[in-house]
């Protein structure tokens, strides 16, 4: 299969000559690693538009031999290795230009990790993950964002979701464009005190989804360590859906303090729940607990409560587990309408006595909790205590 896939990638064109991979010497290493193949070509003189081409075309040209999950493209370069070329080509065109900042730029391909350093300025990250697609996993990250905050830590968010970006439309900032501070450092977005990275700031809505797989461990990398997140106490990232090895790929060089699994309870099949933990335990990620969300419609005004989706599900299914449980968070309207226009649940006082606002007050302290514990009590029948006489 190796011939076939080296042929392959040789007749790849150079968008920015016409010529093949081949006929410029391109590869500079093709080889499998496992199941994964390992690609890595010399970029010089490739823009990243260009780049973006070539990705999409080696995705499709080996779809059919090698899952795209398995396909990791390198690059290499004999020019500057800086992350914002276009930026540096800038301002060595235009030295005389003020510091102030740029349109910033992502690059594609998986780029290597470095083992696990910890990113900047940043305290403690925290991996939101769920089984499936649409249980609640981006309302989740932004309102739960928002609460640690209300609670007086200081608080990102990184949007991982490369399929289906939403926290520009949540934090109501679709217009946005990160710029790059003068250190060629992007500038998250602030939307209600919360600092904020989007791959939806980058995309446009039309872009094939088939040239963002091999983009994710990229992308991720460049938000974590290229990202000038100074003073946070908590970083959140909204994984994409799934627990299978796009996500794993995407966490498992970057130094990440716990994980939290989203889920609904009529999804929750014990086999579900667990495929979550045990990604997270194969990456040696402590797991700080499930949420069940949409759990229950509490009518507002009767006060009875409907479990639309069944009762209890993931409550049930992690105790036999041993997963610890972080709450459920029942359905409600607001949720839904305050992410659709910009203005967060969470944002929003008028909601305070509301039982959605106090499960996240809840989970806000319990994750606290988890990396903070309240202090032990002494022991008091040691030979300290004694000497101190603190015995009765
Ligand atoms: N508890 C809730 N009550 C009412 N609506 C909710 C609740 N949780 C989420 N929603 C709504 O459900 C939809 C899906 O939620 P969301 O986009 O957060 O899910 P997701 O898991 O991030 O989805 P995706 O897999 O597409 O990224 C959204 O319209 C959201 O507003
Ligand atoms: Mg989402």
């Amino acid at each position: 299969m190796i011939t076939e896939i080296k042929q392959r990638l040789n007749a790849i064109l150079n968008p920015a000559t016409g010529n093949t991979f081949e006929a410029e010497k391109r590869w500079k290493h093709v080889g499998m690693n496992g199941e994964k193949l390992v690609a890595e070509y010399n970029r010089d003189g490739i823009t990243p538009a260009e780049k973006r081409v070539i990705e999409a075309e080696i995705t499709k040209s080996l779809s059919d031999l090698i899952g795209i999950d398995n396909i990791m493209v390198k690059t290499t370069s004999t020019q500057s290795q800086d992350v914002f070329k276009a930026l540096d080509k800038q301002s060595s065109e235009a030295p005389a230009a003020p510091a102030a900042s740029q349109p910033a730029q992502i690059k594609a391909g998986h780029g290597t990790i470095d083992k696990k350093k910890p990113v900047p300025g940043v305290d403690k990250i925290i991996a939101i993950g769920s089984g499936k697609g649409g249980v609640g996993k981006s309302t989740f990250t932004a309102n739960l964002a928002l609460t640690l905050s209300k609670q007086g830590k200081k608080v990102g968010v990184i949007d991982a979701d490369i399929y289906g970006p939403s926290l520009p439309m949540i934090f109501g900032k679709r217009e946005e464009k990160p710029r790059s501070n003068s250190e060629k450092k992007i500038i998250p977005v602030e939307a209600y005190g919360i600092k904020f990275m989007s791959f939806g700031f980058f995309i446009n809505e039309e872009d094939p989804v088939i040239w963002r797989g091999p983009m994710l461990g990229g992308v991720l990398n460049q938000f974590l360590f290229d990202v000038d997140w100074t003073g946070l106490d908590y970083l959140l990232i909204d994984l994409p859906p799934g627990t299978g090895d796009i996500q794993l790929s995407m966490i498992q060089n970057a130094h990440v303090d716990g994980a939290i699994i989203i889920s609904t309870p009529q999804d929750i099949a014990l086999l579900d729940a667990k495929k979550g933990a045990e990604m997270f335990k194969k990456l040696n990620l402590p797991l700080i607990g499930m949420v069940e969300n949409m759990s229950s419609f509490i009518c507002h005004s009767c006060g009875t409560e409907h479990f639309i989706f069944g009762e209890g599900g993931v409550e049930k299914a992690v105790e036999k587990l041993e997963i610890p449980f972080l709450g459920k968070i029942p359905l409600e309207i607001e949720l839904r309408t305050g992410s659709d226009n910009g203005v967060p649940y969470m944002t929003q006082d008028k909601f305070t006595s509301r039982p959605v606002w106090k499960s996240f007050q809840d989970i806000g302290h319990k994750v606290d909790d988890f990396f903070r514990p309240l202090p032990t009590e002494q022991p008091k029948n040691g030979f300290l205590s004694k000497i101190l006489g603190l015995n009765k």
